[in-house]
Protein backbone atom coordinates (compact mmCIF):
# COMPACT_ATOMS: atom_id res chain seq x y z
CA UNK A 1 0.00 0.00 0.00
CA UNK A 2 1.03 3.80 -1.12
CA UNK A 3 1.05 6.00 1.90
CA UNK A 4 1.02 9.31 2.16
CA UNK A 5 0.84 11.58 4.86
CA UNK A 6 -1.48 10.66 6.98
CA UNK A 7 -0.84 7.49 6.49
CA UNK A 8 -0.22 6.61 10.13
CA UNK A 9 -3.99 6.15 10.61
CA UNK A 10 -4.49 3.01 8.56
CA UNK A 11 -2.95 0.65 10.39
CA UNK A 12 -3.75 1.57 13.87
CA UNK A 13 -7.45 2.24 12.65
CA UNK A 14 -7.32 -1.38 10.85
CA UNK A 15 -6.28 -2.99 14.09
CA UNK A 16 -9.44 -1.05 16.00
CA UNK A 17 -11.48 -1.91 13.13
CA UNK A 18 -10.67 -5.38 13.27
CA UNK A 19 -11.00 -5.50 17.11
CA UNK A 20 -14.48 -4.39 17.26
CA UNK A 21 -15.48 -7.24 14.69
CA UNK A 22 -14.16 -10.39 16.27
CA UNK A 23 -16.11 -8.76 19.37
CA UNK A 24 -19.42 -8.37 17.08
CA UNK A 25 -18.58 -12.05 15.93
CA UNK A 26 -18.13 -13.40 19.99
CA UNK A 27 -21.84 -11.68 20.18
CA UNK A 28 -23.01 -13.04 16.61
CA UNK A 29 -21.76 -16.68 17.57
CA UNK A 30 -24.03 -16.47 20.62
CA UNK A 31 -27.89 -16.15 21.49
CA UNK A 32 -27.70 -12.17 21.32
CA UNK A 33 -30.08 -10.36 23.41
CA UNK A 34 -32.46 -8.53 20.86
CA UNK A 35 -33.81 -5.04 22.75
CA UNK A 36 -35.83 -2.61 20.67
CA UNK A 37 -35.32 1.51 19.82
CA UNK A 38 -37.79 3.05 18.08
CA UNK A 39 -40.35 1.23 16.30
CA UNK A 40 -38.13 -1.33 13.94
CA UNK A 41 -34.52 -0.40 14.97
CA UNK A 42 -32.98 -3.63 16.06
CA UNK A 43 -30.53 -2.36 18.52
CA UNK A 44 -28.07 -4.84 20.31
CA UNK A 45 -25.75 -5.41 23.56
CA UNK A 46 -23.04 -5.64 20.63
CA UNK A 47 -23.36 -2.44 19.29
CA UNK A 48 -22.76 -0.53 22.11
CA UNK A 49 -20.12 -3.15 23.29
CA UNK A 50 -18.31 -2.22 19.91
CA UNK A 51 -18.80 1.58 19.88
CA UNK A 52 -17.43 1.95 23.53
CA UNK A 53 -14.25 0.01 22.10
CA UNK A 54 -13.52 2.33 19.74
CA UNK A 55 -14.11 4.86 21.30
CA UNK A 56 -11.79 3.91 23.65
CA UNK A 57 -9.24 2.83 21.70
CA UNK A 58 -9.34 6.27 18.82
CA UNK A 59 -9.38 8.53 22.24
CA UNK A 60 -6.60 6.70 23.50
CA UNK A 61 -4.29 7.34 20.44
CA UNK A 62 -5.75 10.60 19.46
CA UNK A 63 -6.89 12.09 22.56
CA UNK A 64 -7.73 15.38 21.66
CA UNK A 65 -9.92 14.53 18.35
CA UNK A 66 -13.67 14.73 17.89
CA UNK A 67 -16.11 11.49 17.61
CA UNK A 68 -19.44 11.09 16.23
CA UNK A 69 -20.22 7.92 16.73
CA UNK A 70 -24.14 6.04 16.08
CA UNK A 71 -25.11 5.03 19.44
CA UNK A 72 -23.23 7.66 21.69
CA UNK A 73 -23.69 10.64 19.52
CA UNK A 74 -21.25 13.51 19.30
CA UNK A 75 -18.38 14.10 21.27
CA UNK A 76 -17.67 17.71 20.34
CA UNK A 77 -14.42 19.60 21.26
CA UNK A 78 -13.88 21.91 18.65
CA UNK A 79 -10.96 19.90 16.93
CA UNK A 80 -9.90 19.90 13.29
CA UNK A 81 -10.50 16.08 13.63
CA UNK A 82 -13.73 14.20 13.71
CA UNK A 83 -14.14 10.48 13.77
CA UNK A 84 -17.42 8.99 12.34
CA UNK A 85 -17.64 5.57 13.90
CA UNK A 86 -20.59 2.86 13.02
CA UNK A 87 -19.91 0.14 15.40
CA UNK A 88 -22.21 -2.20 13.72
CA UNK A 89 -23.57 -1.36 10.07
CA UNK A 90 -26.62 -3.86 8.97
CA UNK A 91 -28.09 -4.22 13.13
CA UNK A 92 -31.07 -5.94 11.73
CA UNK A 93 -29.02 -8.60 9.86
CA UNK A 94 -26.79 -8.96 12.68
CA UNK A 95 -29.86 -9.35 15.31
CA UNK A 96 -31.45 -12.35 12.89
CA UNK A 97 -28.54 -13.91 12.37
CA UNK A 98 -28.04 -13.50 8.74
CA UNK A 99 -24.20 -13.02 8.16
CA UNK A 100 -23.91 -9.63 5.66
CA UNK A 101 -22.71 -6.53 8.63
CA UNK A 102 -19.39 -4.58 9.66
CA UNK A 103 -17.82 -1.95 11.45
CA UNK A 104 -17.67 1.67 9.88
CA UNK A 105 -14.58 3.69 10.75
CA UNK A 106 -13.67 7.05 9.15
CA UNK A 107 -11.92 10.09 10.03
CA UNK A 108 -12.16 13.71 8.60
CA UNK A 109 -9.72 16.70 8.90
CA UNK A 110 -11.02 20.38 8.72
CA UNK A 111 -14.20 19.08 6.99
CA UNK A 112 -12.73 16.89 4.27
CA UNK A 113 -12.65 13.05 5.06
CA UNK A 114 -8.82 11.75 5.02
CA UNK A 115 -9.56 7.74 6.05
CA UNK A 116 -11.35 5.02 6.04
CA UNK A 117 -12.04 1.51 7.13
CA UNK A 118 -15.13 -0.81 6.83
CA UNK A 119 -14.35 -4.50 8.72
CA UNK A 120 -16.60 -7.22 7.70
CA UNK A 121 -15.47 -9.46 10.09
CA UNK A 122 -17.78 -12.54 8.76
CA UNK A 123 -15.24 -12.60 5.23
CA UNK A 124 -12.36 -11.19 6.99
CA UNK A 125 -12.55 -8.26 4.52
CA UNK A 126 -10.88 -4.99 5.33
CA UNK A 127 -11.95 -2.42 2.93
CA UNK A 128 -9.34 0.50 4.20
CA UNK A 129 -8.81 3.75 1.68
CA UNK A 130 -6.86 7.55 2.16
CA UNK A 131 -7.32 10.38 0.03
CA UNK A 132 -4.43 10.14 -2.26
CA UNK A 133 -3.32 6.84 -1.70
CA UNK A 134 -6.12 4.33 -3.55
CA UNK A 135 -8.30 1.97 -1.93
CA UNK A 136 -7.63 -1.62 -0.89
CA UNK A 137 -9.60 -4.97 0.13
CA UNK A 138 -7.05 -6.85 2.32
CA UNK A 139 -4.08 -5.03 1.21
CA UNK A 140 -4.85 -5.25 -2.52
CA UNK A 141 -5.48 -2.34 -4.56
CA UNK A 142 -9.48 -2.24 -5.67
CA UNK A 143 -10.65 -0.47 -8.27
CA UNK A 144 -14.99 0.10 -9.38
CA UNK A 145 -16.03 -1.71 -12.41
CA UNK A 146 -15.58 -0.64 -15.88
CA UNK A 147 -19.61 -0.91 -16.56
CA UNK A 148 -20.73 0.95 -19.16
CA UNK A 149 -24.49 0.39 -18.81
CA UNK A 150 -27.10 0.79 -16.49
CA UNK A 151 -28.67 -2.33 -18.29
CA UNK A 152 -25.82 -4.39 -17.38
CA UNK A 153 -24.85 -3.87 -14.17
CA UNK A 154 -25.80 -4.87 -10.68
CA UNK A 155 -26.86 -2.12 -8.12
CA UNK A 156 -27.92 -1.60 -4.67
CA UNK A 157 -30.18 -0.18 -2.39
CA UNK A 158 -31.21 -0.05 1.07
CA UNK A 159 -33.94 1.17 3.14
CA UNK A 160 -33.99 2.65 6.63
CA UNK A 161 -35.45 0.75 9.85
CA UNK A 162 -37.65 3.17 10.36
CA UNK A 163 -40.19 5.80 8.92
CA UNK A 164 -40.35 2.64 6.27
CA UNK A 165 -43.77 3.52 5.10
CA UNK A 166 -42.62 7.18 4.27
CA UNK A 167 -40.08 5.98 1.95
CA UNK A 168 -40.31 6.69 -1.91
CA UNK A 169 -37.38 4.19 -2.05
CA UNK A 170 -39.70 1.43 -3.35
CA UNK A 171 -40.29 3.08 -6.79
CA UNK A 172 -36.96 3.50 -7.19
CA UNK A 173 -36.38 0.16 -6.51
CA UNK A 174 -38.94 -0.74 -8.75
CA UNK A 175 -37.83 1.15 -11.76
CA UNK A 176 -34.01 0.54 -11.92
CA UNK A 177 -34.96 -3.08 -11.36
CA UNK A 178 -36.63 -3.01 -14.62
CA UNK A 179 -33.32 -1.14 -16.15
CA UNK A 180 -30.93 -3.30 -15.00
CA UNK A 181 -29.27 -6.85 -14.12
CA UNK A 182 -31.07 -6.12 -10.35
CA UNK A 183 -30.97 -4.51 -7.21
CA UNK A 184 -29.45 -5.96 -4.16
CA UNK A 185 -31.17 -5.26 -0.95
CA UNK A 186 -28.65 -6.63 1.45
CA UNK A 187 -29.05 -4.36 4.62
CA UNK A 188 -25.24 -2.59 5.37
CA UNK A 189 -24.94 0.40 3.42
CA UNK A 190 -21.19 0.51 4.38
CA UNK A 191 -20.71 -2.67 2.57
CA UNK A 192 -22.64 -1.85 -0.30
CA UNK A 193 -20.15 1.27 -0.99
CA UNK A 194 -17.30 -1.43 -0.02
CA UNK A 195 -18.96 -3.49 -2.94
CA UNK A 196 -18.85 -0.46 -5.16
CA UNK A 197 -15.67 0.60 -4.91
CA UNK A 198 -14.30 -3.10 -5.34
CA UNK A 199 -16.54 -3.41 -8.60
CA UNK A 200 -18.90 -6.16 -7.29
CA UNK A 201 -21.80 -3.42 -7.50
CA UNK A 202 -21.80 -0.83 -10.40
CA UNK A 203 -23.82 1.84 -8.36
CA UNK A 204 -25.78 2.08 -4.77
CA UNK A 205 -28.23 4.89 -3.88
CA UNK A 206 -29.83 5.82 -0.66
CA UNK A 207 -32.35 7.74 0.50
CA UNK A 208 -31.29 9.32 4.52
CA UNK A 209 -28.21 7.94 5.29
CA UNK A 210 -26.15 8.79 8.09
CA UNK A 211 -22.27 10.71 8.61
CA UNK A 212 -21.89 6.79 10.14
CA UNK A 213 -23.00 4.88 7.46
CA UNK A 214 -21.89 6.73 4.58
CA UNK A 215 -18.37 7.95 5.77
CA UNK A 216 -15.95 5.75 4.91
CA UNK A 217 -17.49 4.10 2.51
CA UNK A 218 -17.79 7.18 0.22
CA UNK A 219 -13.91 8.18 0.49
CA UNK A 220 -13.78 4.18 -0.29
CA UNK A 221 -15.24 4.72 -3.63
CA UNK A 222 -13.74 8.42 -4.70
CA UNK A 223 -10.40 6.70 -4.35
CA UNK A 224 -11.22 3.12 -6.35
CA UNK A 225 -12.25 5.48 -9.25
CA UNK A 226 -15.71 5.72 -8.36
CA UNK A 227 -17.98 9.15 -8.31
CA UNK A 228 -20.32 10.03 -5.38
CA UNK A 229 -22.91 12.63 -5.69
CA UNK A 230 -26.60 13.75 -4.36
CA UNK A 231 -29.24 12.78 -6.94
CA UNK A 232 -28.69 15.69 -9.21
CA UNK A 233 -25.22 15.41 -9.65
CA UNK A 234 -24.60 17.85 -7.01
CA UNK A 235 -21.51 16.93 -4.26
CA UNK A 236 -22.00 14.39 -1.93
CA UNK A 237 -21.46 16.50 1.60
CA UNK A 238 -21.57 13.93 4.55
CA UNK A 239 -24.90 15.26 6.29
CA UNK A 240 -26.08 14.14 2.48
CA UNK A 241 -30.28 12.82 2.65
CA UNK A 242 -29.14 11.24 -1.08
CA UNK A 243 -25.97 9.33 -1.80
CA UNK A 244 -25.51 7.84 -5.48
CA UNK A 245 -22.29 6.10 -5.58
CA UNK A 246 -21.17 4.68 -9.10
CA UNK A 247 -18.20 3.05 -11.08
CA UNK A 248 -18.59 6.37 -13.05
CA UNK A 249 -19.38 5.04 -15.92
CA UNK A 250 -23.02 4.71 -15.50
CA UNK A 251 -23.74 7.63 -13.05
CA UNK A 252 -25.10 9.91 -15.48
CA UNK A 253 -27.68 7.08 -16.90
CA UNK A 254 -28.82 6.29 -13.34
CA UNK A 255 -29.04 9.93 -12.78
CA UNK A 256 -31.45 10.13 -15.76
CA UNK A 257 -33.25 7.61 -14.72
CA UNK A 258 -33.77 9.24 -11.26
CA UNK A 259 -35.19 12.59 -12.70
CA UNK A 260 -37.76 10.54 -14.55
CA UNK A 261 -39.12 9.32 -11.55
CA UNK A 262 -39.02 11.98 -9.49
CA UNK A 263 -41.11 13.81 -12.35
CA UNK A 264 -43.16 11.10 -12.51
CA UNK A 265 -42.39 10.64 -16.42
CA UNK A 266 -41.69 7.05 -17.32
CA UNK A 267 -43.61 5.36 -14.51
CA UNK A 268 -43.62 1.58 -15.33
CA UNK A 269 -47.22 0.75 -14.42
CA UNK A 270 -48.25 -1.60 -11.75
CA UNK A 271 -48.00 -5.20 -13.21
CA UNK A 272 -50.54 -7.53 -13.43
CA UNK A 273 -50.16 -10.35 -11.29
CA UNK A 274 -49.81 -13.51 -13.70
CA UNK A 275 -51.26 -16.95 -12.21
C1 LIG B 1 -28.54 0.65 8.36
C2 LIG B 1 -27.89 -0.12 7.24
C3 LIG B 1 -28.88 -0.36 6.12
C4 LIG B 1 -29.46 0.92 5.59
C5 LIG B 1 -30.09 1.71 6.74
C6 LIG B 1 -29.08 1.94 7.86
P1 LIG B 1 -27.63 0.19 10.87
O1 LIG B 1 -27.59 0.93 9.39
O2 LIG B 1 -26.79 0.57 6.72
O3 LIG B 1 -28.27 -1.01 5.02
O4 LIG B 1 -30.41 0.63 4.62
O5 LIG B 1 -30.52 2.94 6.19
O6 LIG B 1 -29.72 2.63 8.91
O7 LIG B 1 -28.88 0.69 11.55
O8 LIG B 1 -27.67 -1.27 10.62
O9 LIG B 1 -26.37 0.67 11.48
CA1 LIG C 1 -25.51 2.08 9.84
CA1 LIG D 1 -25.23 0.85 13.35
Amino acid sequence: MTLNRHSSYIPAVSTIAREAGTLLMEYFDKNIKIEYKGVANLVTEADRKSETLIRERILGLWPGHDILGEEEGLHDSGSDYRWYVDPLDGTTNFAHGFPVFCVSIALEHKGQLIAGVVYDPTRKELFAAERGSGAFLNDLRIEVSKTARLAESLVATGFPSHKRHKNPNIFFYHQITLRSHGVRRAGSAALDLCCVACGRFDAFWEFNLNPWDTAAGVLLVEEAGGRVTDFRGGPFLIDSRQTLATNGFVHDEVMHEFEQILSGRGLEPLPVISE
